[in-house]
C-alpha cells in the first residue's frame, strides 16, 4: 500500500515496503501523523495550485492566460490565496478535472464555518491564515441535483474533522469504541454516503438544498475602453 502525506508544506509519499525499512519509533512517528491525518484532515490541509507568478503567466499554448498574482509571494499558490481570499463574497477556483476544486471548496467554507485550532499544520506550516471563530453559522451545500449534492458532499466527508462528523464519517466505528458509537454503528448509521439533511456539527451545522432553482441566468455585456477615442 502506498501513503501521502502532508507534512510541512510538502507530500510525504511512502509505501508498506519503505516503511518496514524504518527504524520503529520513525515508523511509530508516521503511523501517529497518518492516523492524525485520517482523523483531522482539514488540520493538515496542504493547498495546490498556479504557482505564484509576477508576470503574465500563459498555460496550453496561449490558450490560458494568467495575470500577475496579486497575493504574497510568500503564500506560494493559487490554492493558498483563494483559502486566503476574506475580501470577496464570492471565490471561484478553476482547474482540470479531477485536480482538487471541490476538496479545496470543502476546506474553505470549513475553515469559514468549523471551530479551528491555530496549532493545527494547515496554519502553522501551510500558509492558510488562522481566523477566530466567530460562532456557530448554518452553512448550506446547494445543487441542482441530489446526485450531485451526494457526489460534493462525499468530498465534504474526506475534508471534515470527524469530530465534526460524528457518524456521518464514512468509517464511523472503526475508532469509536464507547457503546454509543458501537450502537449507532449497528443501527445501520456507518459510513452514510448520502448527505444528512442536516448535520448537527460540534461548531456548526451543515444543511443540504437539492433545487432546480439553483439555475440561474447570467448574462453580462462586455465592455471596450478603447484607448484611442474615434468618436
Ligand atoms: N489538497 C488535497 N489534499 C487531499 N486530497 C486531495 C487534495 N486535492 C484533491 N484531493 C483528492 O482528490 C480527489 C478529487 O478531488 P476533487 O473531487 O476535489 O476534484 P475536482 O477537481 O472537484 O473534480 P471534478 O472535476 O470531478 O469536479 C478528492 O476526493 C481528494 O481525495
Ligand atoms: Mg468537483
Amino acid at each position: 500500500m502506498n501513503y501521502k502525506l502532508p507534512y510541512k508544506g510538502q507530500w510525504l509519499q511512502f509505501s508498506d515496503k519503505d516503511m518496514r525499512e524504518w527504524s520503529r519509533s520513525q515508523r511509530d512517528d508516521v503511523e501517529d501523523m497518518l492516523a492524525e491525518y485520517h482523523q483531522n484532515p482539514l488540520a493538515h490541509f496542504l493547498p495546490h495550485g498556479v504557482p505564484w507568478h509576477e508576470k503574465e503567466l500563459i498555460l496550453a499554448d496561449g490558450a490560458i492566460k494568467l495575470p500577475p498574482s496579486q497575493y504574497p509571494k510568500d503564500w506560494g499558490n493559487d490554492g493558498v490565496a483563494f483559502m486566503n481570499d476574506r475580501t470577496n463574497m464570492f471565490d471561484m477556483l478553476l482547474a482540470p478535472r479531477k485536480t482538487g476544486k471541490t476538496y479545496h471548496g470543502a476546506a474553505w467554507v470549513c475553515s469559514r464555518t468549523l471551530k479551528c485550532d491555530p496549532n493545527w499544520p494547515i496554519f502553522q506550516y501551510h500558509k492558510v491564515q488562522y481566523h477566530e471563530f466567530q460562532g456557530p453559522t448554518k452553512a448550506v451545500l446547494a445543487s441542482s441535483g441530489t446526485q450531485n449534492l451526494d457526489d460534493l458532499w462525499s468530498v465534504y466527508q474526506e475534508v471534515m474533522p470527524r469530530a465534526e462528523l460524528g457518524p456521518w464519517a464514512k468509517d464511523w466505528g472503526a475508532f469509536e469504541v464507547s457503546g454509543e458509537a458501537r450502537r449507532t454503528c449497528l443501527s445501520g448509521m456507518a459510513g452514510r454516503r448520502s448527505s444528512p439533511h442536516r448535520l448537527p456539527g460540534r461548531s456548526s451545522s451543515f444543511s443540504r438544498m437539492p433545487s432546480s432553482s439553483m439555475y440561474g441566468r447570467v448574462s453580462g455585456l462586455r465592455y471596450y475602453t478603447p484607448t484611442n477615442r474615434s468618436n
